[in-house]
């Protein structure tokens, strides 16, 4: 039977950085001694220490990862704090392109009363979503962006949560092979510039967000100029939010109150 330190042995040879850290979460979570070998291979043979735990902690909860599906990253927490900081009681919250379905999870928790949908284009993204969502209170759709939602939300969207996929085609294979292997290309590829996606979103949130309603969605720091264009063109109000210590970039954009 494996202990500790067989562990943590078998992942530093594979190559596991934080080997103490993922001894200790893949021991916790296995329930059999043959489960906790069969998880060690896995892990050591490169899938994302999430999708062989099946969970991820994600700002304060956690939240199921099936196989595929996009793990949520730390450094979308930042994201997360500034729709928390932000979003009013009774919020009425949208997670578009929700993977698993974290981080509309993880906002509302943070506030009271609110109400919950995301939607996401992959079947299987939208599969794990549906658990992680439904706990919370919420629903979850798929389809294609806006698409995906029940019309009656038209107009009425107080917080659009938006992390679309941003990384430029061509750099797609620079990516780790956890994401790059793991991860389903369409939760990556942002198209050309790696805007495709947000492009799309920013030209149809206004006519989903209430008067004064907020649009949050991450974006790489050389990116700002056009993501800030994007959104201005959609008629919204920008604003950029940085946190250096988690590389962090968030633009949150605001319907103004007497927009039609
Ligand atoms: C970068 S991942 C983010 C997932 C999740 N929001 C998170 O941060 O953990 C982007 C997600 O967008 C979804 N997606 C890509 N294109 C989409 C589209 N046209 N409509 C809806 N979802 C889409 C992908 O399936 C993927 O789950």
């Amino acid at each position: 039977m494996l202990d500790h330190s067989s562990v943590v042995t078998r992942l530093r040879a594979a190559g596991c950085v934080f080997a103490e850290d993922e001894a200790e979460l893949l021991i916790s979570t296995a329930r059999t001694p043959e489960e906790l070998d069969a998880m060690v291979a896995r892990r050591a043979e490169g899938l994302p220490l999430e999708h062989v735990l099946g969970w991820a902690g994600f700002a304060g909860v956690r939240v199921a990862v099936d196989p595929g599906v996009f793990v949520p990253r730390r450094r979308t927490e930042f994201l997360v704090e500034q729709a928390v900081a932000l979003a009013p009681e009774g919020a009425v919250v949208v997670d578009l392109c929700c993977g698993s379905g974290a981080l509309g999870v993880a906002l509302v928790a943070g506030i009271t009363g609110a109400e919950l949908h995301a939607a996401d284009v992959d079947p299987a993204a939208v599969e794990c979503a549906r658990r992680n969502v439904a706990a919370a209170g919420g629903r979850a759709y798929q389809g294609d962006l806006f698409a995906a939602l029940p019309d009656g939300l038209r107009g009425r969207v107080d917080v659009l949560l938006a992390n679309v996929p941003y990384v430029p085609s061509e750099e797609i294979e620079l990516l780790p092979s956890e994401a790059r292997v793991h991860e389903a290309r369409v939760a990556l590829d942002g198209g050309s510039d790696g805007l495709d996606v947000l492009r799309r979103v920013t030209a149809e949130a206004a006519h989903w967000l209430a008067p004064g309603g907020l649009l949050f969605f991450e974006t790489s720091e050389r990116q700002v100029p056009l993501a800030v264009a994007a959104v201005t063109e959609g008629g919204l109000v920008p604003r950029v939010a940085t946190c250096e210590e988690r590389y962090a970039t968030v633009v949150v954009a605001r319907r103004p109150a007497q927009a039609g």
